[in-house]
């Protein structure tokens, strides 16, 4: 239930396109309740003075997105093991009178991949393409759910080794550069692109080809109208499966309203209904 006088927002800069209010309108459709949630454009620079200013006018939750999730994070002082992990947090919560903050982008990640597309990461072969914030996000949730082998494949082979620095002890992780090649040609059963690479019009790509095993999974935390570029070039080089970002987008968003709101929405018909409005544009 709604109580009088509470506030959500998602906090970024640009805004416009966010589609978070609309996700959240449609859970709490879905659950008979109502939401407060509204889009909030926040003036490059002033985060920690304008999440003050959401705070007073009611706000209790929030979801930050680009630019300002390190920003959220630095204004929390209670930080969860996932947010400390990514370094940043997409979530906010107001209680006992400070900012609580989380990342849930990983979870939403493993969600969509083990619940919606069926696929287990327990004891598989991934790649995971990129170092910068997404990646960092996704990094401790894939390596709860044990898989046997994690590889961060980076443009900047540093970067990769300085993202998986903290996890090597007791995890079976390591780094690759995108412009070498694959040791003793390992194929993976699920290939994730946490780069921003489609933003330029480029590909991620490592020089080989032979990247996927039998049955493969790739996967772009991107999404859009069509296939995502990088879906097309691991279809045509042998992924089974492809997918795009749309239903990690639900599945935090869901994980941020069950934390704010104690009960968890039904995320299948949402991203029907997401789908659909992003086909017909
Ligand atoms: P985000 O927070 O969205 O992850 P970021 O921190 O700027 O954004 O990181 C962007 C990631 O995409 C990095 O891993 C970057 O590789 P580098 O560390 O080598 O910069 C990767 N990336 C961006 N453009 C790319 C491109 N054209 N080809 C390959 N990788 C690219």
């Amino acid at each position: 239930m709604l109580r009088a006088g509470e506030r959500f927002a998602v906090i970024g800069n640009p805004i416009g396109h966010s589609r978070s209010p609309r996700i959240h309108a449609l859970f709490a459709h879905g659950l008979g309740q109502s939401i407060d949630y509204v889009a909030r454009l926040c003036p490059l620079g002033d985060f920690a003075r304008d999440l003050e200013r959401f705070r007073a006018s009611g706000g209790i939750g929030a979801n930050v997105t680009l630019p300002f999730k390190i920003d959220a994070y630095a204004c929390a002082t209670e930080r969860s093991p996932r947010a400390q992990a990514a370094g940043a947090a997409n979530f906010l919560h107001w209680h006992d009178s400070h900012w609580f903050c989380d990342n849930t982008d990983g979870a939403g990640l493993v969600r969509d991949i083990e619940n919606n597309l069926g696929v287990a990461l327990r004891g598989r072969s991934i790649l995971l393409l990129g170092a910068g914030g997404a990646a960092r996000g996704a990094l401790l949730p894939i390596l709860e759910r044990e898989p046997a082998h994690l590889c961060v494949g980076n443009r900047t082979h540093a970067t990769a080794q300085a993202l998986i620095a903290p996890w090597r002890e007791g995890h079976a992780i390591d780094a690759l550069a995108l412009d070498g090649h694959l040791s003793d040609g390992e194929r993976f059963d699920i290939v994730i692109n946490a780069t921003s690479a489609s933003l330029h019009g480029d590909l991620p790509l490592p020089a080989t080809s032979d990247l996927f095993a039998p049955t493969a999974l790739a996967y772009d935390m991107m999404y859009g109208r069509e296939p995502t570029p990088f879906m097309r070039w691991a279809s045509a080089r042998g992924a089974t499966r492809v997918s795009d970002g749309l239903g990690m987008l639900v599945e935090q968003a869901a994980e941020s309203y069950r934390l704010w709101r104690g009960v968890q929405p039904e995320t299948a018909p949402v991203i029907a209904q997401l789908r659909s409005e992003l086909a017909r544009g």
